[in-house]
């Protein structure tokens, strides 16, 4: 039986990828351009400059996709696209590219829900999912809590009041002087660190609110290292060769409220599977402390690889395969949307 190739294409934030992914789980190839280079030194994703980045990466990005996968156009089952959520000018260049070549190559178009590819990253990884899953969506922009039932039903249990997870790791990377992206340096930078030296108070909120809340935690960094208002001096009010531990105990509270949240969750719904996808998920202690913690109460967590954790075009075309199985196909008009 022949397979089904779908090709997907990201460029929702500031990585521009394309995927080959056969039947919506072998990945045949994956390539991603990162832009990190170009947003560190303003230590954030600048929307203007995403954008034009992706005009000049995508067309390579592609060519080397299916070059990598070996196949020709003629093929591809379908083509499919992240259209929301995301930063508009990024996601009209991956769209505008994916209904050109839908056009010029008489393929099918579907749209891709980006949180929702996130989710699929983790299911890709099992052979046969037994649905319900509690579903932890954590990156720079999300951090969502969903009881899952299908690949394209996901009901929204909580998300963030504010800041997202890894948007309080990012702002506190920069507050520590470690730059951007700030997961992976913070990460790094904990990893001889006490995570129990500096006790910062887990925002947990009301004892069954499955909402998060992490931009106390990210002002709490700040008066440790600035006194009481964040508005001492340039320096730091305790030594420098505390960073180690300021890092462990800032991740490890991140990471507890995130542990903490998927396992309230799963009591509420009496689910006893956790998924875990977006850019955040690679975080080496909270998968640590995620499989610790589900494992006492009976819990198995499932977390998408970790390089399918961060934007890619994998999960795209792996979702993708979904919504063509069922017909969930787009034409030309397809839109884009900042909010999904
Ligand atoms: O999923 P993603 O690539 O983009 C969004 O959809 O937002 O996630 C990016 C986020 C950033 O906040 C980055 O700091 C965080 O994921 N991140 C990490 C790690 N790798 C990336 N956070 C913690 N630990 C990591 N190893
Ligand atoms: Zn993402």
């Amino acid at each position: 039986m022949s397979q089904t190739l779908v090709l997907g294409i990201e460029s929702s934030c500031d990585e521009t990828a394309a995927a080959v992914v056969a039947d919506g789980k072998e990945v045949l190839a994956s390539v991603i351009h990162t832009q990190v280079e170009e947003h560190a030194q303003w230590g954030g994703v600048v929307p203007e400059i995403a954008g034009r980045s992706h005009l000049r990466a995508l067309r390579p990005v592609l060519e080397q996709a299916l070059m990598d996968a070996g196949i020709v156009a003629a093929d591809l089952a379908g083509i499919a696209v992240t259209n929301r959520p995301g930063l508009l000018g990024s996601l009209l260049i991956g769209a505008t590219a994916a209904k050109a070549l839908a056009w010029a190559w008489e393929k099918p178009l579907v749209g891709v829900h980006h949180i929702e590819a996130h989710i699929y990253a983790a299911l890709m990884t099992l052979e046969a999912p037994q649905f319900p899953f509690i579903t932890l969506v954590v990156s720079g922009g999300h951090t969502s809590l969903y009881r899952t039932t299908s690949p394209l039903c996901h009901e929204l249990l909580g998300s963030t009041r504010d800041d997202a997870a890894g948007e309080a790791l990012d702002k506190a990377s920069k507050m520590l002087g470690l730059g951007y992206p700030g997961g992976p340096a913070i990460q790094q930078a904990a990893v001889q660190g006490n995570p129990k030296a500096f006790p910062f108070k887990l925002p947990l909120l009301s004892r069954d609110s499955l909402e998060f809340s992490f931009s106390g935690l990210k002002t709490a960094l700040l008066y440790t290292i600035k006194g009481p208002g964040g508005k001492m001096a340039d320096d730091w009010l305790i030594p420098q060769s505390h960073l180690a531990d300021l890092c462990a105990s800032y991740e490890h509270a991140v990471a507890t409220t995130l542990v903490r949240k998927c396992v309230r969750a799963c009591q509420q719904t009496d689910i006893h599977q956790i998924l875990v996808g977006g850019g955040v998920a690679c975080n080496k202690r909270l998968r640590t402390l995620m499989h610790m913690e589900a494992n006492k109460v009976g819990i198995e967590a499932v977390f998408a690889p970790p390089e399918y954790c961060t934007d890619n075009a994998v999960m795209i075309a792996g979702l993708g395969f979904e919504l063509l199985q069922r017909g969930q196909t787009a034409d030309l008009n397809l839109d884009v949307y900042a909010r999904a």
